[in-house]
């Protein structure tokens, strides 16, 4: 049995559709202020769920979920706040949240002796690129308290394993993107920050803020690395399976190797929606590298993973789920 920490959210739900798909039993601890229930339901139809409300913050309430579950083999943590923006303004949200939610999660796991995990890292952990593309041994050096957390859970993630043997491989994803291939999970941030779905969700009313043309970039944009959410929750499949077959604690970056700059991506979602959308340039965002592309090759030659997906696929997808939300959301 997998215990996965978030996963009624974006990221998490996708990894669980997958692991239901395969016949394996699956755990959901989430605490549904980000998560929805609505996501539960949908996933209930793929396989055998359980599903416990509980905060990290509260020790016995992960204690619990290991104390009702012995035959739990395995955790994969993806509960966190993730908004750059808001952990600058409120940076004990932050470490609260996500440092010490984790240390109750990793001391619940020595406890009760489950001593593997596959952690939800960023690219935010690598700060300002001093190269590109990047790749595992480039400088850890955040910007920002959201980065901030997740390096210091990696630091500690280290030392767990030397001293207790809790084997961790932690994932640096770049841009997370798309919904999954039958549009029934997908997206879904209260306020919406990221830059797919903010074109998606663009109308007439609302035009698409593009935050800065005068960037050091082919077309004065910021370049990103969009890796596809199914592509991204099979290397988490496969990393489960390494730390099974004895693998030792690691770390890999989980992206494409192709940048896409701001336009490009606009440009893609006007001709997946086959209408122009109302775009509005605004300054510059602040906090925001010119470019981020991630050198994959450690996560392709050590997990055998390789991304399938393409850009275009995943603003595909991320429509028909967008069309899905607004249903979703005029029950709600
Ligand atoms: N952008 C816009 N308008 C929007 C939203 C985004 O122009 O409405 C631009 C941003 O300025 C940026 C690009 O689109 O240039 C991508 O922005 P996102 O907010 O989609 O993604 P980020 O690259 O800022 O952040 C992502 C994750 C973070 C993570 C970071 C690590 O969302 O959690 O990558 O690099 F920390």
């Amino acid at each position: 049995m997998i215990l996965v920490t978030g996963g009624a959210g974006y990221i998490g739900s996708h990894l669980v559709m997958e692991l239901l798909k395969q016949g394996k039993d699956v755990i959901v601890f989430d605490s549904l202020e980000l998560g929805h229930i609505e996501t539960i339901e949908t996933l209930r139809q793929y396989g055998n769920l359980k599903f416990i409300k509980g905060n990290l913050k509260n020790i016995d309430d992960i204690r619990g979920a290991f104390m009702l579950n012995k035959d739990i083999e395995a955790v994969v943590h993806f509960a966190a706040y993730s908004q750059v923006a808001e952990s600058v303004k409120n940076p004990q949200k932050y470490y609260y949240n996500n440092v010490y939610g984790t240390l109750n999660l990793l001391n619940a796991m020595l406890e009760f002796g489950v001593k593997k995990i596959v952690f939800s890292s960023t690219a935010a952990t690598y700060g300002e690129p001093v190269y590109t593309p990047i790749d595992e041994k480039h400088p850890q050096n955040p910007i920002n308290p959201y980065g901030t957390t997740k390096l210091i859970i990696e630091k500690i993630m280290d030392d767990y394993d030397k001293a207790y043997g809790l084997k961790s491989v932690r994932l640096r994803y770049f841009n997370v993107a798309g919904a999954n291939s039958d549009g029934k999970i997908g997206e879904w941030h209260e306020p919406e920050t990221h830059l797919i779905p903010n074109v998606l969700k663009a109308s007439s009313f609302k035009s698409f803020k593009m935050f800065g043309t005068n960037y050091d970039t082919a077309d004065g944009t910021c370049v990103r690395d969009y890796i596809n959410v199914e592509d991204l929750a099979d290397a988490h499949v496969k990393a489960l399976e390494y730390l099974k077959n004895g693998g030792d604690t690691n770390y890999f970056n989980l992206g494409t190797k192709t940048g896409n700059s701001v336009k490009e991506v606009f440009a893609a979602c006007e001709s997946v929606k086959g209408t122009s959308i109302p775009l509005e340039i605004c300054p510059r965002r602040e906090g925001d590298p010119a470019e981020l592309v991630a050198d994959n090759t450690k996560a392709r030659e050590v997990l055998g993973w390789t991304p399938k997906n393409d850009l275009k696929y995943s603003i595909k997808t991320a429509y028909e789920w967008e069309n899905n939300l607004k249903k979703l959301q005029n029950m709600v």
